[in-house]
């Protein structure tokens, strides 16, 4: 098929090159020349395994990149995959996903033919019917459901395992009202769901049900994190490993083995925003989010502790702490919902002077939002002369430090991802165990 897909951000440029790989042929359209040319070189524009290799492969080929939103009328569907932003409130911002629909809604006024809209991007229950068709009806000067259709389609992909997620769903969700819509999205998507080893179920259910999928998901994972650091936080009270606990309660089918990691918390561009926008919209209708507002504030209170548990072995006013890691998680240069903000900002509020690594490009990102931190080259530079260090990120390559702990001034080690192995000459505390 032919597909294009606006917006190339992290969800658009790995839908664009997996969809590629899939044999369809696909226009990646954006409006920063940037991302473009990056594109159209054969390079990734973003840190994500699997995607350069794609992205090489396709480019020229299968795959191109434009800021010429008329390249989608030479196609038959169009994902829509920019941000949502959170407001103040929590509320998310449609502002940006509006002016694009404008720019499709435009183009599509001079395209002949039935047309499909799918909005990868995630939005609230209603915010399609109500907002955003009637701004391409109103553009394109068509009549959704006659000329052109619209589907919600959300992405399940994690940052770090964006391909083979996408590659390997455990579900596809599609949303629609118009059998069109249903029978283009089973196309497209029939390589997946026909692979010989596919375990992807096809959800097909109404736009409203579609997009509260994705929330659901999401703030349900954000949950469970948040659950089992707060029971971790009382093992911790009573000297009891809460890993040992999560292994045995994760054999109940009924809990499940995954996200039962406890530690520092959960971050990225997706939980902290969706869990935020869920609560904004249920306050909306005037609807108190009790256990959601919880999940956010145990949240919070995870990187705190950390700091807490590092002041229970050293004065950290005035002196230097280390704060390893600062994407949100391994194999992601993102700091959207880094728990690190919270740990660096603690550390600051009591008079620390921070410096920090991050093997990845976190560091600069970080930098602009932080800038008395010191950011250094190596674990082995912010550990040395550092009277403690948080462990914030599971890089696998904080799991081999060793002899770099013998040139901190007072070697305290508080490990938010029980990554580092306990032992003589440190003093190890261990966020939940
Ligand atoms: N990041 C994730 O892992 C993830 C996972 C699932 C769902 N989502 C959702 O997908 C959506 C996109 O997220 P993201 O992280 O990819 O965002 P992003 O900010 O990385 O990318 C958005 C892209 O859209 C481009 N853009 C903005 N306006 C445009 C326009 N008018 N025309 C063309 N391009 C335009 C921007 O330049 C940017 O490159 C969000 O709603 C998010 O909640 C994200």
């Amino acid at each position: 098929m032919n597909v294009s897909v606006v917006g190339s951000g992290y969800v658009g440029t790995s839908v664009a090159a997996c969809l590629a790989d899939l044999g369809h042929d696909v226009v990646a359209i954006d409006i920063d020349a940037d991302i473009v040319e990056r594109i159209n070189a054969g390079e990734s524009p973003i840190h994500e395994p699997g995607l350069p290799e794609l992205i090489e492969e396709h480019a020229g080929g299968r795959l191109r990149a434009t800021t010429e939103h008329a390249a989608l009328r030479d196609t038959d569907l169009t994902f829509v995959a920019m941000q949502t932003p959170s407001r103040e409130d929590g509320s998310i911002d449609l502002s940006v996903v509006e002016a694009g629909m404008r720019d499709v809604g435009e183009t599509l006024a001079e395209k002949e033919g039935y047309h499909l809209v799918v909005v990868k991007s995630t939005v609230l229950p209603g915010m399609t019917e109500e907002r955003l068709i009637p701004v391409l009806e109103e553009a394109s000067g068509k009549t959704e459901g006659e000329e052109f259709g619209v589907a919600v389609n959300p992405e399940f992909q994690s940052q770090g395992s964006a391909v083979d997620d996408f590659m390997n769903p455990d579900k596809l969700v599609f949303g629609a009202t118009d059998d069109r819509a249903y029978g283009l999205l089973r196309d497209l998507y029939a390589p997946l769901v026909e692979q010989a080893d596919a375990r992807a179920e096809v959800v097909e259910t109404g736009l409203r049900e579609g997009a509260m999928i994705k929330y659901a998901n999401n703030v349900f994972l954000a949950a469970k994190i948040s659950t089992i650091n707060e029971i971790a936080n009382v093992c911790k009270e009573y000297g009891v490993d809460s890993y040992e606990v999560s292994d045995a309660i994760g054999l109940d089918e009924r809990i499940g083995a995954s996200f039962l990691r406890s530690g520092a918390g959960w971050g990225g561009s997706c939980f902290p925003k969706d869990t935020d926008a869920l609560r904004a919209a249920a306050r909306e209708k005037e609807y108190e989010p009790v256990l959601l507002d919880a999940v956010v504030t145990v949240n919070d209170r995870q990187p705190v502790r950390m700091v807490d548990f590092l002041e229970r072995h050293v004065d950290v006013e005035g002196r230097r702490v280390a704060v390893l890691g600062l994407a949100f998680k391994p194999e992601t240069d993102d700091i959207r919902g880094s728990r690190s903000k919270l740990a660096i900002e603690a550390l600051e509020q009591r008079g620390a002077q921070v410096v920090a690594f991050d093997p990845t490009e976190a560091a600069d990102h970080m930098a602009e939002q932080y800038p008395d931190v010191k950011y250094v080259e190596s674990a082995a530079a912010a550990l040395d002369g550092a009277h403690g260090a948080l462990v914030m990120t599971d890089w696998p390559e904080f799991a081999a430090l060793d002899a770099e702990f013998d040139a901190m001034a007072d070697p305290v080690v508080v490990d938010g991802r029980r990554i580092v192995e306990r032992r003589e000459g440190i003093v190890y505390e261990g966020l939940t165990w």
